[in-house]
Parts: structure tokens; sequence; C-alpha cells
């Protein structure tokens, strides 16, 4: 097998009795690109959404912190940074002394985003760091700065709920006592309305879930015949879970030159391309206390569709 991690996770994942490919694999620099779209589209709430609390609830987000000197405002996985950069905006006009510190495993994106800090916010103070999440707030932890951690956009809800658990745990580990963090949940809402954002008419997210086919196809030497697969999603109003799928159309065999593997799909057999789960506001409750954290205070936008949780270590 190959060193490549993209190829062994692919091989896993094609091998396994439900076929997956990870969706840490949609943000290439083409599957950034179609986010971006589907970012734009009507249909997709979330981001106008939480745009709407950091623009309009910042000031009270800012007066929860508590911090008495000098902070810092770590963010994992910042994207673009247009939503960030409204909090960011608000703690400047309120004089607070702080740096920001955004976290991206892409050197691209995190230059993006400094250039479009330095053109909006030429006052800030930034220290971006390029790497995984966990090395990179392992090598913060050890300052005594107060630290709000941004963990923004649906982030969490990507995660199966064994992860989650994992994931508070690393982000309690490095936290210390007056340190808080701010987590995107999109919230349960009309079934419909979560249906139509994750599964667009004009074939959007499509484009998206089928870059991961022409993502493989260029990087690993695939020969998907991306036209053989269609994309479903399916919501779960039930238990709040968005889950996406490519589906085979035909039987057909895929080699991959980098796994030297042949993968055969029968007529119909999905591949689980990812979750997105919504959450009710006493399951957010639980699942901070259930990990260690209180709840300071939620921060919803006037739909009720998003909130912007802000914790503090219990
Ligand atoms: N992680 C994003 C989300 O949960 C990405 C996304 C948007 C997505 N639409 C999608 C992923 C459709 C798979 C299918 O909102």
């Amino acid at each position: 097998m190959s060193e490549n991690s993209f190829a062994t996770d692919i091989h896993i994942g094609l091998t396994a009795p439900l076929k997956h490919i990870s969706s840490k694999y949609f943000y290439d620099d083409i599957g950034s690109g179609i986010f971006q779209d589907i970012m734009k589209m009507p249909e997709y709430y979330p981001t106008p959404c939480e745009f709407e609390i950091l623009s309009l609830q910042s000031d009270q987000i800012f007066n929860r912190l508590g911090f008495d000197k000098a902070f810092s405002v770590v963010e994992f996985g910042a994207g673009d940074g247009v939503k960030t950069r409204q909090l960011l905006k608000k703690l400047i006009e309120n004089g607070a002394d702080f740096s920001y510190v955004p976290i991206d495993i892409s050197k691209k994106a995190i230059d993006e985003l400094v250039e479009n800090m330095r053109t909006h916010l030429p006052e800030l103070k930034i220290a971006p760091k390029v790497g995984n999440y966990f090395s990179m707030m392992e090598e913060l932890s050890g300052s005594d700065t107060p630290s709000l951690f941004l963990f923004l956009g649906g982030n969490i809800g990507n995660y199966e709920q064994e992860q989650v658990k994992g994931l508070l745990s690393d982000f309690r580990r490095n936290m210390k006592a007056g340190d808080k963090l701010l987590t995107g949940f999109d919230l349960q809402k009309n079934p419909a309305t979560i249906r139509c954002a994750y599964d667009d008419p004009q074939g959007i997210t499509k484009a998206f879930n089928i870059n991961l086919l022409h993502r493989i196809n260029r990087e690993l030497g695939g020969n998907f015949n991306t036209t053989q697969f269609d994309f479903y999603s399916h919501y779960n109003p039930l238990n709040g879970e968005v889950r996406s799928y490519l589906v085979s159309l035909s039987p057909q065999k895929v080699f991959v030159q980098e796994t030297n593997h042949t993968y055969s799909f029968e007529r119909n057999e999905l591949i689980w391309t990812e979750l997105s789960k919504k959450y009710k506001i006493p399951e957010i409750e639980q699942v901070a206390t259930e990990n260690g954290f209180t709840v300071v205070e939620h921060f919803l936008d006037c739909k009720h569709y998003f909130n912007d949780s802000l914790w503090t270590l219990s």
C-alpha cells in the first residue's frame, strides 16, 4: 500500500461493508471553490445565519468573555474568515487587546485568510499557524494567556457522537480555567428547509460530492466514470441527521493506480460521504455537561436556525 494517506483512507473506505469517503477530502482547491458556491446558494442558510449572529451579537459575546488581560482568539478551520471578521471587528471596536491565531491544515487557505484580514482589518494582530488542529493546540497550551477558541460553522455536526466526545476532550485538555469555547451548532428546524439546503435543484451539492471521485481520478490515478454515479441526501428529523451519499448507477469496477486495487460497485450501492447533524438546544446542553463544559450563553440568529454556543470549563 502506498505511503499516501489519501490513498490509504480511500482504500479502507472503499473496501468497507458500507463504502465511505471521509468528508475531509471534499476540500481540495476545486472542492473548496464549489463549497464557496454552496455558501452562496439561497437554500444554504447556515452561512448567512451565522454571519448574522457574529455581525449583530459580537458585543454581547465580548461581554461574556470576562477576560481581564490580553487574550488570544484561536480559530480551528477558519475558511475564508468572512464570518469571523465580524467578531474580530467588534472586539477591536471594543478596545480589546487580543491576537488572532487562525489554524488550518491548508497553507493556501491560511495565506488567503491573512491577506483578507490585512485588507479589511489592518489593525488586527494575527499569528497564523498551518498544521493539524491539535498539535497546534498543544503548542499553544503552555501559555498563560486567556484564550477564546472558535469552532464555527457546521464543523461539529460533521462528527459522529463518539468522535464529538474525543474532540471535546481534546479541547478540554488544552483549555485552562476561564478559557472559552464558541462552537457553531446547526439547529433542527422545518425538515424541508434542511433538505433543500443539502440537495439543491441546480446540482451544486451533487457536483461537490462528485468532485470526490474526480479527485481520486486526478490524484490517485482512478478511472471513475463519474456519469455513472448520482447523489442522494437524506434528512431524518427524528435524530437530526443529514447523511449524504454517492449512488452507483450500474454494476461497475473502478481501478485506482495508487492503491493498485479494483473496487466493485453493485447497482444502487452507496458511498457514504457525510454526516451533518442538526441539534436541539437541550441536546447541546447535554453534550456540554457530559463533556465537562458549562454553557455561558447561546447566541441564536433571529430565525433560530443556528446557534453559536459559548462554553467554559465546568
Ligand atoms: N460540512 C458542510 C455542512 O455540513 C458541508 C456541506 C454542505 C455538505 N452541503 C453538503 C457535505 C452536502 C455533503 C453534502 O453543512
